[in-house]
């Protein structure tokens, strides 16, 4: 038997992934692989709570699938899949909504900037999200969850959620900590907002090295620097947080030196740092590309990998009904 401690994250089949889904969650999934059991999932039950075209939910939720396996999520040790081929998620997340009061769901900040984003689909599961999230994490006793920032309040409430039945029913399910990425935040090329497909300031897995030099080359450096001959401070540049993610001590000093005294343009700079996103992406990039091609193979890496979970999913549940003195009923 495998006595690592688990670790589950997911994330939503909402499009392409970008730099941004890589550096703050992507990369550090691939290295708990070395000490932990991982779980990694496509939530695309979470993805309806929002408005989304049927038509091409299964292709959002493999190009997501991808993205795991490019950036190095493996297969042979980690399970890969889906949430809604483990039906298990679902029914735990009705046992546990019976344990949630509204109020708590009401004041999540997720929920509140949905509802605002989405004014005219403020739908229950829109609310009930983070039940659905915490019974993910749950339903394989799950001990920790990588997650950025902004999903701590989640993890706090799945906190919640857990106690309360441990406390009410007896211990079954383990209180998950969050482990919290630790890449420095990347914001979209704007400089302002989060890095995000449908806002377009994004940098895209897939996008060939030309279409990320289209992309950089105008990109927003420190405003002091109108001409070439003005000197800038990378610490208000938001390109120099790239720069902190991709390139090496030397080209960042050099960076640094070289904006503080206008010693180099920040095409220059840019340059530089295409350079070694390149390094990083081009590989990644190259096993998207042939996992596009070879679209079965996800698909069977994403079967075998809830066929690996079901069991323990299923197991998970009949301890939960039998602790809430529901029934076992005979099966034909
Ligand atoms: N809510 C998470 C997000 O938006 C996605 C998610 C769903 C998740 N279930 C999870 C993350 C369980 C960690 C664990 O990013």
């Amino acid at each position: 038997m495998n006595r690592r401690p688990r670790v589950f994250s997911g994330m939503q089949p909402t499009g392409g992934l970008h730099i941004g889904n890589y550096l703050g969650a992507l990369k550090s999934w691939v290295e708990l692989q070395d000490d932990y059991d991982c779980i990694y999932c496509v939530v695309d039950y979470h993805a309806i709570t929002i408005e989304h075209d049927p038509r091409d939910l299964q292709a959002r939720i493999e190009l997501v699938a991808r993205g795991y396996l490019a950036a190095g999520v493996d297969p042979e040790r980690s399970a890969l899949f889906v949430q809604s081929a483990v039906p298990e998620h679902t029914e735990l997340a009705w046992v546990f909504s019976s344990l949630t009061p509204i109020g708590l769901l009401g004041r999540m900040t997720q929920f509140k900037d949905k509802s605002k984003d989405h004014e005219d689909n403020v739908n229950a599961g829109l609310l009930t999200y983070p039940i659905l999230q915490a019974a993910d994490i749950a339903i394989y006793k799950s001990e920790a969850v990588p997650v950025g920032e902004d999903q701590q309040q989640h993890l706090e409430f799945a906190r919640d959620v857990v106690r309360k039945f441990n406390l009410r029913y007896g211990g079954l399910f383990p209180e998950p900590r969050t482990i919290l990425s630790s890449a420095p935040k990347v914001l979209g090329l704007d400089g302002e907002r989060k890095m995000s497909k449908s806002l377009g300031n994004d940098i895209g897995l897939e996008e060939s090295a030309d279409e990320v030099w289209r992309k950089l080359a105008p990109a927003k450096t420190d405003p002091a620097r109108v001409r070439r001959t003005d000197p800038g401070d990378p610490e208000k540049c938001n390109l120099y947080r790239y720069h902190r993610c991709f390139s090496s001590e030397q080209t960042l000093q050099w960076a640094a030196a070289g904006c503080r005294s206008a010693g180099i343009g920040c095409l220059d700079c840019k340059r530089k740092l295409h350079q070694h996103m390149e390094e990083q992406l081009a590989p990644l990039r190259e096993r998207l590309l042939d996992l596009q091609a070879h679209p079965d193979r996800v698909r069977e890496i994403l079967a075998a990998g809830a066929a690996r979970l079901r069991p323990i999913a299923q197991q998970t549940m009949a301890e939960v009904r039998d602790r809430l003195g529901i029934p076992r009923w005979p099966t034909t």
